[in-house]
């Protein structure tokens, strides 16, 4: 995996030369502090060692009594869905993935009427165990399998912490269960049970995430010898820091694959909930190359002076010919490949863009398969980490999100909780 933000550099907004020289420094200091939280297992550091803290064989000796099913639900939202959605979206499968995270009633209806559910699994993932939208779903699921006469208990397995009501569940029906590891938040638990479960059940190869993820981590246990941008990701997550500090307030991920769009949603969240405190952050904004660059491209050339653009593709991918025409117009498409094509939208935009005088980043990876994705998820999960460090937020905390999750509970009736009192006496409390 490779960074490049030589695109990033004497833009505007944008960072010198020497300005970054200086930030290097700094960026050793919190590497510093980053070796020493792992070291640790600190809460939220303890992400960073999942790799080989994660027992591969756990996630795939637990789903393996589920067989070869049809489908898998995934009951879970946020950082209980996204790492799994990106693995599933990233690469093939016979076994068709399903998220259930919003709690749409039409979006449920129409997937519990269209599942086998006597040949589909369901996964439920949630650290807390007492997510109201994750519980619902779950039950309106099982209720949809009893109604069929499936036993829910042979085809449903849970992810989930130490307590809560999902821990209980497990217990009290005999479901298997694995453990979301101590200290890691949600957004950060993609290489842990949590993303894992869901690619084991389709089949995809979690030792070379894991593997993927590793290699990431040496990088990072390497780093300090020579400059921390030699580092992918504190390149990234360093120069992120210094743009947004310059005024770019809008972080726009765009990827060169449809196989990497939910990518991009993961990504999201990763940087929003992790990095949006105390009037900071940078607001991610999720594209798709080459469709973005007809709707949205023209605002991050010729609009306000407020974005970073990421760029991210993958240096080797399956091709597809475009076939000889003997229309003249269209004689130079003929004998290339959509790759081709599709990098040299890539390099347009790029070039556009810093012509522009426009911020971007390159970010490439070899290819879009188990290890790559786990090298790109910890790489980006690091570069957050050192981003929140040096822009002094606590990256490893919500409070915004638990805000809203208590607020929906108690609206329920649920418990007591302060929070739902604010809505219904419509004050703001935040
Ligand atoms: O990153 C986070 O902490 C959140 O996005 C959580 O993952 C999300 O709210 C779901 O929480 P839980 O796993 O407790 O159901």
């Amino acid at each position: 995996m490779n960074v490049d933000i030589g695109n990033a550099l004497d833009t505007s907004p944008g960072v010198s030369r020497d300005g970054l020289e200086r930030l290097d420094r700094r960026v050793e200091r919190a590497h510093g502090r980053i070796q020493e939280g792992r070291e640790r297992g600190e809460h939220g550091f303890a992400a960073l060692n999942l790799p080989e803290r994660c027992d591969p064989r756990e996630v795939e000796d637990t789903v393996a009594p589920f067989g070869d099913p049809r489908a898998v639900v995934t009951v879970g939202i946020g950082g209980s869905a996204l790492g799994a959605a990106t693995f599933s979206a990233a690469l093939e499968s016979d076994v068709d993935a399903y998220f259930l995270d919003n709690v749409d009633p039409a979006h449920a209806r129409r997937l519990l009427s269209s599942l086998p559910l006597e040949e589909t699994v369901v996964n439920v993932v949630s650290k807390s165990g007492t997510t109201a939208e994750t519980l619902a779903n779950f039950l309106v699921v099982r209720d949809a399998m009893q109604r069929a006469s499936v036993d829910w208990t042979d085809r449903t397995f849970v992810t989930t912490g130490p307590s809560g009501n999902l821990r209980e569940l497990a217990a009290k029906h005999d479901l298997p269960a694995l453990d979301v590891p101590e200290g890691v938040p949600g957004r950060f638990a993609a290489l842990s049970p949590v993303g894992l479960a869901c690619a084991a059940i389709q089949g995809h190869d979690v030792e070379a995430i894991l593997e993927g993820g590793s290699a990431a981590a040496d990088r990072l246990d390497r780093a300090g010898a020579g400059s921390l941008f030699e580092t992918p990701a504190y390149a990234y997550g360093a120069v992120t820091y210094a743009l947004a500090q310059r005024g770019a307030g809008v972080n726009a991920v765009m990827p060169y694959a449809e196989s990497l769009e939910t990518f991009a949603e993961w990504f999201a969240q990763l940087w929003a909930e992790s990095l949006g405190k105390d009037g900071l952050g940078q607001t991610p904004a999720r594209a798709l190359g080459a469709t973005d660059q007809h709707s949205q491209l023209q605002l991050y050339r010729a609009g306000p002076r407020d974005k970073l653009v990421t760029l991210l593709r993958p240096t080797e991918r399956p091709d597809l010919e475009i076939p000889e025409t003997d229309l003249e117009g269209l004689s130079y498409l003929g004998g290339s490949t959509l790759g081709e094509l599709l990098d040299a939208e890539f390099e347009a935009t790029e070039a556009s863009l810093a012509a522009a005088g426009r911020p971007s980043v390159r970010i490439e990876i070899d290819r879009v398969d188990e290890r790559s994705l786990g090298e790109l998820l910890y790489a980006m999960e690091a570069a957050c980490v050192l981003h929140g460090d040096l822009a002094s937020v606590d990256t490893f905390v919500q409070p915004a999100v638990e805000w809203g999750k208590r607020a929906a509970r108690g609206l329920l009736g649920g418990g007591e909780f302060p929070e739902a009192e604010a809505v219904r006496d419509k004050e703001t409390l935040i």
